[in-house]
């Protein structure tokens, strides 16, 4: 099978690494791919949001089966376009993508479904551009002293405000429904009660009918130790989650994600591809904060390095509606911690030459994904030689596997120390808490 993978970051740096070493896999294309997946395999350009443009490709390559990571994509089509061809694409379609393409879809499907979450209202503005302030912020009063508003649309995981300052929650809705804030993302906004507890990231391979639970991660989400700061897409995650007991993943599947998946059919938008329910443990149960559909990142990069069975089988399955070969995991834990560029999430710096990738990736049981880079003289062309520069926000994803948490956790610090570039910056307490270091913050 030849496997094209759509996207450019850690996430399909990860999946291509693995799709290259599944018995079920003979070649990997990147599109447009990065430096990292350019040495597993030829990297082609593509306007991945295009849905024309990648069932082209997926057409030129004789693609047996296209994987499509980020969900721009996958909102725009892009798995409708390529199955139209007659081609295996593993991904929901654009009616099911909906549950990220709009978070107000997503809590409707939710309450439909009596699926646990935060109470929420849906705001928008009139045509004339009136109404919708004046009854977010009453709304917003009704809350309790945490106050969590979100665009409805797509912002690239920075359109979240979670805030005890009542002014800044305030400021965040009239930024989003004026459109200065997100653009059309945020014309609609969503306001929740604000939950409190540990989160786990759970990512769910679907096939339309049944429903098989991958290993539970968990995500750091702010930019600083402890969690300070502005929330980011991710800056590092660990599987497994020593305090997720077995039937906590269960409970989601029977109460959560089973629901779902049977509100969505009724509504025909049946659901194939990875669903990735964000989880808040609540001390009233477990509840969903939200859906995703496609593959965390950096959840991704500790999930996929501890499957040992065939991940192209389970993805083509999957996309072919029949979920058969059981998955398998190794005894191992994995850590992944992001290295950013100075000045994420707001105003990333990029273009500068990173060094010691070498010796990192020597360290024992180190893989270092790139996601934000591009090689040579030739910026967005990758695989030309040269040197590696930064070009983007999270830069590179250093992930270790290990006998256990802590041994992969020293080991992807100790790899992360060998890399530098002027401005870099990383958490220092990824895992920490779960690995038992006492000086560590707790996780986000
Ligand atoms: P989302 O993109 O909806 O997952 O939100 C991003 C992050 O914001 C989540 O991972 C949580 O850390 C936080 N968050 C979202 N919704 C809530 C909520 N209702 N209460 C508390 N924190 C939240
Ligand atoms: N790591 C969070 C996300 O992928 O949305």
């Amino acid at each position: 099978m030849r496997v094209l993978v759509i996207g450019s970051g850690g996430r399909e740096h990860a999946l291509a690494h693995a799709l290259a070493r599944s018995p079920s896999v003979d070649e990997v294309i990147g599109a447009p791919g990065n430096p990292g997946i350019a040495t597993l395999g030829p990297c082609l350009p593509v306007a991945a949001a295009d849905p024309g443009a990648v069932a082209d490709l997926a057409d030129e390559v004789s693609a047996g089966l296209v994987v499509v990571g980020p969900e721009v994509p996958l909102v725009a089509g892009v798995v409708d376009a390529v199955e139209a061809r007659g081609r295996l694409a593993f991904g929901p379609r654009a009616a099911a993508a909906q549950l990220e393409g709009s978070k107000a879809w997503m809590k409707d499907v939710l309450h439909e479904a009596g699926v646990p979450t935060a109470r929420y209202g849906v705001f928008a503005n009139d045509s004339n551009g009136r109404g919708g302030e004046a009854a977010a912020l009453n709304f917003l009063d009704t809350m309790g002293g945490l106050y969590v508003v979100k665009t409805d649309g797509l912002a690239a995981g920075k359109g979240v405000v979670v805030t005890t300052d009542r002014g800044e929650a305030r400021e965040a809705v009239r930024a989003y429904l004026s459109g200065k804030a997100f653009g059309d993302a945020g014309r609609t906004v969503v306001i929740e009660e604000g939950l409190s507890g540990p989160e786990l990231s759970l990512l769910v391979l679907c096939d339309g009918r049944d429903a098989v639970p991958l290993a539970p991660a968990q995500d750091f989400k702010r930019i600083g130790d402890g969690d300070a700061g502005p929330n980011t897409g991710g800056m590092g995650a660990y599987s497994p989650v020593p305090l997720v007991a077995p039937d906590v993943v269960e409970e989601v599947m029977a109460k959560a994600v089973a629901p779902t998946l049977e509100t969505l059919g009724r509504r025909g938008a049946p659901y194939r591809g990875v669903l990735y329910a964000g989880i808040m443990l609540t001390p009233d149960g477990p509840k969903i904060l939200e859906y995703n559909v496609r593959f965390g990142d950096p959840e991704c990069q500790v999930v996929i390095p501890r499957l040992a069975s065939d991940l192209g089988a389970h993805l083509a399955e999957a996309a072919a509606g029949r979920l058969a070969t059981p998955l398998q995991w190794r005894d191992e834990a994995a850590v992944t911690v992001v290295l950013a560029s100075e000045g994420y999430p707001a105003a990333p710096r990029t273009g500068d030459v990173i060094t010691g990738l070498e010796a990192a990736a020597a360290v024992e049981g180190v893989t270092v994904f790139h996601a934000g880079t591009v090689s040579g003289d030739h910026p967005g062309e990758p695989g030309s030689s040269g040197e590696i520069r930064t070009a983007g926000g999270r830069v590179l994803n250093v992930t270790a596997l290990g006998a256990t948490l802590a041994e992969a956790r020293a080991r992807a610090y100790a790899a992360a120390a060998c890399i530098s570039w002027p401005g870099m910056q990383y958490r220092r307490d990824i895992a920490g808490a779960a690995a038992g270091d006492p000086g560590s913050g707790g996780a986000s």
